[in-house]
């Protein structure tokens, strides 16, 4: 088993380029992000409880997401491996996830980070507004606090895997196939 984070702030193209990637190496895609709105969708009361905390851009807590990625893996068979997309977010998240792997024999085994300017980030989600419904892509500010709650609590991350040698930067400007073609490069080597 082979596993991959795909890292970056909002709008950097992590789902974008994680659903393609998981289709070409067979690996399990699991968004945190993704769930949280499975949950709000179905209207369950994790759900609920969470929707308020999402739509200002501020992090869920870590043992929500830690539980919910502890169940996917355990339910999981038959891939290559897992591409986790916005998950891990804290530092406290990476250890875990480490920890959940260890004990199953498995590893991070790259921190894929997409370098992306900030306007760009801005005018995706911007665009996207238009189309997606997501809330926290609506209000100009709740864009501008995500970014902001990824340097301050998500980047860190990348000091603790550069220490481990796992971090591998990868320039996330320009089209979607292009940046696909960069990220496949980086994972044949890996794999
Ligand atoms: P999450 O769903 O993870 O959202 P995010 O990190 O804010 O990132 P996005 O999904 O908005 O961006 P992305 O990088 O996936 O880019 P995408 O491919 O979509 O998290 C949402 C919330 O859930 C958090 O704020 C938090 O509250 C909570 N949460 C989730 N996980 C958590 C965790 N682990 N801990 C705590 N809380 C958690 O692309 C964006 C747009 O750009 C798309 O429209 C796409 O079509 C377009 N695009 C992509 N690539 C390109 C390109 N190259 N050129 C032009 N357009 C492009
Ligand atoms: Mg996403």
């Amino acid at each position: 088993m082979v596993n991959f984070l795909i890292f970056g702030p909002p709008g950097s193209g992590k789902g974008t380029q994680s659903v393609r990637l998981a289709e070409k190496f067979n690996l399990k895609h699991l968004s945190t992000g993704d769930m949280l709105r499975a949950e709000i969708a179905a209207g369950t009361h994790l759900g609920k409880k969470m929707s308020s905390i999402m739509s200002k851009g501020e992090l869920v807590p870590d043992e929500v997401v830690i539980e919910m990625i502890a169940a996917k893996i355990d339910s999981t068979k038959g891939c290559a491996g897992f591409l986790f997309d916005g998950f891990p977010r804290t530092v406290a998240q990476t250890i875990a996830l480490e920890k959940m792997l260890n004990v199953r024999n498995m590893k991070i085994d790259s921190l894929l980070v997409l370098d992306v300017d900030h306007d760009e980030l801005v005018k995706r989600l911007v665009i996207r507004a238009e189309l997606s419904g997501r809330p926290d892509d609506k209000d100009p500010d709740v864009i501008e606090n995500r970014i902001d709650v990824y340097k301050e609590k998500t980047e860190p991350i990348i000091d603790y895997c550069r220490k481990k040698g796992i971090y591998q930067p990868v320039d996330g400007m320009g089209g979607i196939d292009d940046i696909f073609t960069r990220l496949s490069d980086k994972m044949k080597k890996l794999m």
